[in-house]
């Protein structure tokens, strides 16, 4: 173990805006031993989250931010190499939020919550679905739809970034409760992939011109559930078009990310709150980890009664952290973004 190095990513410098690769420097460090009580494992898949750009920000919001020369936050799923805890043996698979962008992670399975370290059955689904649709996105889809925005059968759900992690879930749930799934997406390809799985109606925000003419036109009746994975002109959008009792779930401000830590860019909207009696939630998947196991089984179900599909978009070796969340950013990537860290030579 000892002549195998860990490459892992720091955070070099906090960036304004919209990070380039300067905001970050890979090193090579020893292998971490792991201490008592603690797991030692090696990443097979590491995500990237939107999140991350705040941790990226002197002065925490809901979560610390990452110090400079600290490694980079992160979800990982990877196999147990060492073990100083009685339950856990290597071969096992574990994952955790608490990984970090490298190779090889020391984790303590007895911490609880969202950096918990969770034993993942390869047999259930791929590994890496645990960073994706049976994991944190999927949970957020599922927390933020059916218990923040409580939707119901008829009601029609506008979800923004639509084709994503958590998008592309949020418009298979709204099928399943018996809704009707308006995506909104920023490429043509993307909104193909939304039809496919079930969306009745689709809005290229890029190419729409009129962005509330188009979303009053998908929506006829109004929108019902709001599901914002974005902000920006696509919430002004839907803000205008509410129905009468609508839910409005603040889930991702994606694309205030140019402006980070700026104020909000648009119109003051909450005035027409009044006329459509709507309420607007503020939502955190961290608050709902004690439902995890219910949320993952009930997800899981679906997914084998073919009633879940789920896209994922993957970049190879580690060296690509940093363009793999860059294409958060750009939009280029197409479903949940996710890097393959290839066992060691
Ligand atoms: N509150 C929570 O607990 C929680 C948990 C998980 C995720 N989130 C939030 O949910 C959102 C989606 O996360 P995800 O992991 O599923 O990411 P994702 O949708 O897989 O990837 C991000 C997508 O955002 C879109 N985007 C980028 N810039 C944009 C802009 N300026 N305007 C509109 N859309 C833009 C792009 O898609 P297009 O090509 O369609 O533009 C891009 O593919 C993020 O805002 C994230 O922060 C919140």
């Amino acid at each position: 173990m000892s002549t195998i190095a860990n490459r892992r990513w720091v955070l070099a410098a906090y960036p304004k805006g919209i990070p380039d690769a300067s905001a970050w420097r890979l090193e090579e460090v020893p292998v971490p031993r792991p201490g008592p009580r603690q797991i030692l494992v090696r990443a097979r898949y590491l995500s990237v989250d939107p999140y991350m750009r705040g941790r990226m920000a002197e002065g925490a919001n809901y979560a610390a931010s990452v110090r400079i020369g600290e490694t980079m936050h992160g979800g990982g799923v990877g196999e147990v190499v060492a073990s100083e805890h009685p339950d856990w043996r290597p071969g096992d698979i574990a994952e955790s939020m608490a990984f970090g962008w490298q190779e090889y992670a020391v984790l303590s399975p007895d911490r609880t919550g969202p950096g918990g370290t969770h034993r993942i059955d390869p047999g259930l689904a791929p590994i890496e679905s645990a960073l994706s649709w049976l994991g944190m996105p999927g949970m957020t889809a599922y927390f933020g739809l059916l218990e923040t925005a409580r939707v119901r059968a008829g009601d029609t759900v506008l979800v923004s970034a639509a084709s994503g992690a958590v998008g592309q879930i949020v418009g298979q749930l709204a099928k399943i409760a018996g809704a009707r799934a308006v995506a909104v997406a920023g490429s043509q390809r993307k909104l193909a992939w939304c039809r496919e799985i079930g969306c009745d109606a689709t809005i290229d925000y890029k190419a729409s011109g009129d962005l509330l003419a188009a979303v009053r036109e998908a929506c006829p009746n109004g929108v019902d559930v709001f599901f914002d994975n974005t902000g920006g002109p696509i919430q002004d959008a839907a803000m205008k078009s509410l129905a009468i009792g609508a839910r409005v779930v603040i889930c991702g401000r994606i694309a205030q990310a140019a402006r980070f830590g700026e104020p909000e860019m648009g119109e003051r909207l909450l005035g027409s709150l009044i006329v459509s009696r709507a309420s607007v939630h503020g939502f955190l998947v961290f608050d709902w980890y004690h439902r995890r196991e219910e949320a993952l089984a009930r997800l899981a179900a679906w997914g084998r009664e073919g009633r879940l599909r789920f896209r994922e978009d993957v970049l190879d070796g580690i060296e690509r952290m940093p363009d793999a969340f860059l294409r958060l950013l750009d939009g280029s990537n197409f479903g949940k973004q996710l890097v393959r860290i290839a066992p060691p030579a």
